[in-house]
């Protein structure tokens, strides 16, 4: 059977107390909107739209190519919503349609199959997903009948004490018929405290009609959880934690404080690789194995080879080699690229730089766009001078190049293989290969002055 999604996320989220539409909230670095969309997509459907309304344009640009869209351009209730998201499935005749809710991204794509499954075989006009919780305030209830299923569902604000103490919970997930849920928006009243149109009402509707109203209550309640403010948006955040710190222990990856951990659900690392407490990983960071990383370390987007050593430091968009050692306090910033065995110390920061295999910047250094060899010894205080305050310039250091401590490299220059620059330098032309440049003040000592001196000033 076909399968179409409707993934509602017009709404304000008011209880966020925010600017920002709700669904573009992030939880683990991701708005929320993009777990839902992930879980649909690992359904298989035919077609996936998303109803946006409140923030339109900046959802639709956080999204597009990701599903189409259909603008529902006043918020009159979920059943409303699902009425004006149906045009997207106007040329289909027949199929099922899976509702979801943008605000629940802790849905998992597997209990989702679960829910058409049974709904195909049920061959009921409605499945509704639900769940029994220990504490149901704020959610709609499920009303079952003598015959087991569901009779209704009634919202917090409309239910009585009794139906209050229901514990079996409506998720916003469903299950419909096509037909049924064209003709069910239709049919809707906006008969109840808030004046709008209710999703939930289809339920009744199924049941008066004589149609079989179903219920798949899931054993996880977490999975169904919804954000309505930033309480919960954090409470989420911590599942979206625990799942990818899970799957990378299972996966053969140590974490020594999962809590204290937090790691992109997209990021990929591999098995006998460490991670320290207090160590971040954004954005699509790829980590190899046998890697040793923090405590105290931030990677976003960059890439770290095998057998890597990187603590109390931070990169981004950024290519490490196998074998490198980095930290602690170092900064590798975007376009830095450090080939195999590279050492970087403490309080150096790289930019848009090539680092040749097995070179050492060991401490208190800048390098930024530059190119350097391999083999080469970049001692303490080396700085490339590559901004005149206008333009940036590249400088080029060959293999096997000792650079001296304390050093300026005022771009652009070439340095050649197998130079040596002594300390102190500002080195400001070209070196040949093989060289030594020295390019700072001769010293002159002055025998005898102290003695000279500390009588002038002696009364
Ligand atoms: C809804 C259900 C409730 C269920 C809960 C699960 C109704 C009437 N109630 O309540 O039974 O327990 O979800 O989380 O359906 N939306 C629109 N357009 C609108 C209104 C809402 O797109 O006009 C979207 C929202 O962006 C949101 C979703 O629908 O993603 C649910 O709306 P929300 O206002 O959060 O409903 P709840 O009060 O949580
Ligand atoms: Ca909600």
């Amino acid at each position: 059977m076909k399968k179409y999604i409707l993934i509602l996320a017009a709404g304000k989220g008011t209880r966020m107390k925010s600017s920002l539409p709700k669904v573009l909230h992030e939880a683990v670095y991701h708005p929320i909107l993009s777990y839902v969309i992930a879980a649909a997509k690992g359904v298989g459907a035919d077609d996936i739209c998303t109803v946006v309304g409140h923030g339109a344009e900046e959802v639709k640009a956080a999204f597009a190519g990701e599903t189409s869209f259909i603008l529902q351009r006043e918020q009159k209730g979920t059943g409303h919503a699902v009425r004006e998201g149906l045009a997207a499935f106007a040329d289909h005749r027949e199929g099922m349609v899976l509702v979801l809710c943008g605000d629940t991204p802790l849905l998992r794509a597997e209990t989702l199959k679960e829910l058409c499954a049974r709904h195909e075989q049920s061959e009921a006009a409605v499945t509704v997903m639900t769940a029994s919780l220990s504490d149901p305030f704020g959610y709609g209830r499920v009303i079952r009948g003598a015959d087991g299923d569901p009779l209704r569902i009634v919202e917090q604000r409309d239910a009585s004490e009794e139906e209050k103490a229901v514990t079996e919970i409506n998720s916003g997930v469903y299950c419909f018929d096509l037909g049924f849920l064209r003709d069910a928006v239709s049919k809707l009243q906006n008969d109840n405290d808030q004046g709008e149109l209710y999703l939930t009402d289809t339920i009744a509707i199924a049941r008066a009609e004589g149609r079989r109203a179903a219920a798949y209550r899931v054993a996880d309640f977490e999975e169904v959880s919804g954000i309505n403010d930033r309480v919960q948006l954090a409470a989420a955040g911590k599942v979206i934690r625990r799942r990818k710190a899970e799957a990378l222990m299972r996966a053969g990856v140590t974490l020594i404080d999962p809590d204290s951990t937090i790691i992109d659900p997209l990021a990929e690392i591999g098995a006998d690789t460490v991670i320290e407490p207090f160590t971040v990983i954004k954005g699509r960071t790829v980590i190899g194995a046998d890697c040793h990383i923090g405590p105290n370390a931030e990677l976003t987007d960059t890439v770290l080879g095998d057998g890597v050593r990187f603590w109390r430091s931070a990169a981004a968009e950024a290519s490490v080699g196998d074998g490198c050692n980095i930290g602690p306090f170092a900064y590798l910033r975007p376009k830095t690229e450090l080939k195999n065995g590279v050492k970087v110390g403490d309080f150096v920061e790289v930019k848009n730089s090539v680092i040749g295999e097995g070179t050492k910047l060991p401490h208190l250094t800048y390098i930024g766009d530059s190119d350097i060899g391999a083999g080469c010894n970049i001692a303490c205080g080396t700085i490339t001078c590559n901004y005149d305050g206008f333009d940036k310039t590249r400088s080029k250091i060959g293999d096997r190049v000792f650079v001296g401590c304390n050093v300026n490299l005022v771009s652009p220059v070439h340095i050649e293989d197998d130079v040596y620059i002594a300390a102190g330098s500002t080195i400001t032309e070209s070196v040949p290969g093989g060289s030594l440049a020295i390019a700072r003040e001769r010293q002159i000592n002055k025998e005898g002055w102290a003695e000279k001196f500390r009588a002038l000033h002696k009364k």
